[in-house]
Formats: structure tokens, C-alpha cells, sequence
């Protein structure tokens, strides 16, 4: 059996491939469904958000497990093999595990050490568990990630001041608007007039940064309106504007900086749309949704600039520096947890070695005990009886607790495989099919 990932991200995937293999909450019970059906894969669970979708698997076979994922992941994109093929990247065993480790700790991210990634693989775990397609080892596995996650978080400084896709999206603003009057770096939005579409956990984050930049008036659109008015209730000193979706066109007419951040499956902003709109500004629109809610025809619109997640890159690598020295020491942290969850998978192989050494016990046990009960006769009360059927196991465990820590405690596989050999031999444990 092997740990094997396999998946895009945007280290190997454009935006618009990444969105052709987004699986949204509600369809991730349907795909690991589908991932069970593979024989091959024993246990399964899928970490999909704005940036990479990955599949980690607990395979009998390597190779046919992640031919089997591949073939998942073009049946879902609908893209042919061949041009999805170049964007997947795959691992397995130590380097699988090493890379979910990463991933969680924010050493992966677009944004090194932003901190959503470690709740998306905390969902990742739930999703897995409560659809019942992750077991021992994928669930050890993934609760170790979230610790290494947890600690590289707690004890370096990787997300201390971290910014965020949507903090990037709102510099990215700052930057675009800079540029075009001749300055350099980052300008006050106070005199842009914003448009922020969705009222998700995304979209409160981008209100959170516009207003730290400058910005003290925006328009809030959404689908359910009263989503939008609770989300700007909970910023008192902002005047918030909340409309419906529906008045859409009006919103972009009137503005000149929107935001784009809905988790809407098709693009609903595209060139046709906003050549109907007369516009009364320069316009720009940020959209971190992904799949984008921006159509990429907006491209070809000759007064507007439009920019999407692959975008931020240009502001996230202003802000790297620093935080690629504290990603090594952050590194050799996960590394750690690396080691100690081989080390425990390790540890399972002894498994079936103590519980057959465990029977044989209990089953000798059980023998002399009846045999020296029967001894006894009635004359034995039944709080006798089991005050002696306790002391025995009582013995049977306290004999057995040595061995047992130190077949399970950490060491290398030779010495582990040596060990249990002679527990095998000495206690007559193998079983007459496999001394055949
Ligand atoms: N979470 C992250 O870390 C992260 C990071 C970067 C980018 N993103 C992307 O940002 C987007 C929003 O994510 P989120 O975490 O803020 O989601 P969220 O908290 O679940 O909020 C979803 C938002 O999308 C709206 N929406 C859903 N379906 C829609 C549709 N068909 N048409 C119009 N509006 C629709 C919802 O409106 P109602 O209230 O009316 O349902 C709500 O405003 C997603 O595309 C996501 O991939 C997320």
C-alpha cells in the first residue's frame, strides 16, 4: 500500500484549467463516490480550493492508483488527457505525505503562510470522514497535517502578518491605480468608487482591506440581499450600499474599482454584457473567483482593465522576500512531522504480529483458567471467580506491555522486520499457510 497525490495547483495550472477542476462542496461526496469505485483505491480524499485541486489517495498500487485518479480528473474537467496530462503534477509515499504537509503549513500557497489552506484541509478531513472514504491512515495522515500546520503557524513567524488572496487583490488595486497616474507603489483608494460582488467569507475580507487602505464608501452586491446588509452591519464605520444582484449593470455603470469574489460556477460578467453598459468611469475589475466570474473575453473591452487570481502574482512576489527566509525554518518543522507519521504507518506493520501474539495468549488464558476453575468447584464465588479472571489478564497484559512498546517504537524497517521474525518464531506464531 502507498500514500499517493495527485493534482494541479497554481504552480502547474492556469486559471483557466485550475477552474475546469474546481469541485464545489456540494459535489465532493458524488466525486469520492466515484474515486471508491476504483478498486485500486482504498482510502480517498479531495482538497479542492481557489488555487489547487488534489486527490490523496491510500492505493494498493502505485501506478494503476494514479493512472486511476488521472482518469477521474479528465473525466470531470472533460479536457482530453493529453491536455490535461502536462498540468498534474503526482507524488508518493514520503514525498505525497511531505507535500500535504506543505500545503497545510501555507508553503505551497500563492501567498506563502496565509492561513485559510489550514481550515480548508481541516474541511478536506471532515468532508472525508463524514463521506466515509477516508480511513486509519488517510485520517492520521491528515490530522498530522493539520497539526504541522498548526505548529509552523504557532511557532515561526511565516503567518504572522500574512496577507491573503484577497489582501493581494485589494494591493493589486492599489498598484494597477498607481501605475496609471505615474506613481509607484501603493495609493489610498479613498476617491475610487468600489463595487464589491458577493458577500462571502472572501468578500468580507476584501472589505476588510479596502477599508484599511483608504476606502470609506462602497457598493455591496449579492444574490441574497440579506446576506449583503448582515455583512455590512458588521462594519459600522463603512457606508455600505447593499443592492441585489439583479441591479448589476447599474452597480458597473456607476463605478470604477468592482471585485469580483462569488462562488458562482459560470462567469455572469463578460464583453457582451458591459458593451451595453454605458460607463462613466475608467473601469477595473479584480475577480479572485475561481472559477472566475469574469469572463476572459472582457480582455478585448478597450476602456476596461480586467485581472483575475493568476494576476496577484505580480503583488504577492513583492511581499515574499522576508517570508521565504522564515518558509525554511518552517520547512524543517514539517519535515519533523513527516517523520513522525512514517514512523507510525511504520509501526502498523507489527500489527498483525501482536494481535495474533495477543490471541494465542488470551487463548491460553482462557484455557488454564477454566481448567482451574473447574478445579475449584462450587466452593469459588462469582466475585472470586472474577477477581481471578482479572488478575490473569491482569499478568497476560503486563507481560505483554514491554514487547508490544517495543515492537511499535520508532526504528528503522530492518530492525523492526528482525524483531518480529523472532516473535514469530519463538511463540509459533506463523500460521501453517504461510510457513507453506
Ligand atoms: N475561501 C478562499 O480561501 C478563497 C480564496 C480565494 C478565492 N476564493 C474564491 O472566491 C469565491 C468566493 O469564495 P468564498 O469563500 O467567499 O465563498 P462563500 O463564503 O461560500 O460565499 C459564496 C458567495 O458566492 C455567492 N454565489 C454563490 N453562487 C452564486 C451564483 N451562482 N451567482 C451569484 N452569486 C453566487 C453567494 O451568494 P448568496 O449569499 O446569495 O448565496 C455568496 O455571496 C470562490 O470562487 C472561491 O473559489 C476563495
Amino acid at each position: 500500500m502507498q500514500i499517493v497525490v495527485v493534482g494541479l495547483s497554481h504552480r502547474t495550472a492556469p486559471v483557466e484549467v485550475r477552474e475546469k477542476l474546481s469541485i464545489p462542496d456540494q459535489s465532493i461526496s458524488e466525486s469520492l463516490k466515484n474515486l471508491r469505485i476504483y478498486s485500486d483505491i482504498l482510502e480517498v480524499s479531495i482538497l479542492s480550493t481557489c488555487n489547487r485541486l488534489e486527490i490523496y489517495a491510500l492505493v494498493r498500487d502505485k501506478n494503476i492508483g494514479i493512472s486511476s485518479i488521472k482518469e477521474f480528473l479528465t473525466d470531470y474537467s472533460r479536457l482530453n488527457f493529453e491536455e490535461l496530462n502536462p498540468h498534474l503534477f503526482d507524488f508518493r509515499q514520503e514525498e505525497a505525505v511531505l507535500h500535504l504537509m506543505k500545503v497545510s503549513a501555507g508553503l505551497d500557497s500563492l501567498v506563502l503562510g496565509e492561513g485559510q489552506i489550514l481550515s480548508q484541509v481541516k474541511k478536506m478531513m471532515r468532508l472525508g470522514q463524514e463521506n466515509q472514504s477516508t480511513g486509519p491512515i488517510l485520517n492520521r495522515l491528515l490530522s498530522q497535517s493539520v497539526s504541522a500546520g498548526k505548529k509552523v503557524r504557532s511557532e515561526t513567524n511565516l503567518g504572522t502578518g500574512a496577507v491573503s488572496i484577497s489582501s493581494a487583490a485589494v494591493e493589486l488595486a492599489q498598484l494597477k491605480i498607481g501605475q496609471e497616474n505615474g506613481l509607484d507603489g501603493l495609493v489610498s483608494l479613498k476617491l475610487e468608487k468600489v463595487l464589491v460582488v458577493g458577500a462571502g467569507r472572501m468578500s468580507r475580507l476584501l472589505i476588510t482591506h479596502l477599508k484599511s487602505k483608504g476606502c470609506h464608501k462602497l457598493t455591496l452586491l449579492n444574490r441574497n440581499i440579506d446576506r449583503a446588509v448582515n455583512l455590512a452591519g458588521d462594519f459600522p464605520d463603512l457606508e455600505i450600499n447593499c443592492k441585489s444582484l439583479n441591479e448589476l449593470d447599474e452597480s458597473i455603470s456607476l463605478s470604477s474599482l468592482v471585485f469580483t469574489s462569488t462562488a458562482s460556477e459560470k462567469p455572469f460578467i463578460d464583453l457582451a454584457r458591459v458593451e451595453n453598459i454605458s460607463l462613466n468611469n475608467k473601469l477595473k475589475f479584480i475577480d479572485i473567483g475561481v472559477p472566475r466570474n469574469i469572463s476572459n473575453d472582457i480582455k478585448h473591452h478597450a476602456f476596461i482593465k480586467s485581472f483575475d487570481v493568476d494576476d496577484l502574482e505580480e503583488v504577492v512576489s513583492r511581499n515574499q522576500e522576508f517570508r521565504q527566509k522564515i518558509a525554511k525554518e518552517a520547512e524543517s518543522l514539517v519535515k519533523d512531522e513527516r517523520i513522525i507519521f512514517l514512523e507510525w504507518w511504520a509501526s502498523l506493520e507489527a500489527v498483525p504480529v501482536i494481535n495474533k501474539l495477543r490471541s494465542d495468549l488470551e487463548l491460553i488464558r482462557k484455557e488454564e483458567l477454566q481448567k482451574a476453575l473447574s478445579r475449584m468447584g462450587p466452593d469459588f464465588s462469582a466475585r472470586e471467580r472474577k477477581v481471578v479472571e482479572a488478575l490473569t489478564k491482569g499478568i497476560i497484559n503486563k507481560i505483554l506491555h514491554t514487547p508490544v512498546t517495543k515492537l511499535r517504537s520508532p526504528q528503522s524497517r530492518e530492525e523492526r522486520q528482525a524483531s518480529l521474525k523472532i516473535v514469530e518464531k519463538l511463540f509459533s506464531l506463523i500460521d501453517d499457510e504461510k510457513k507453506n
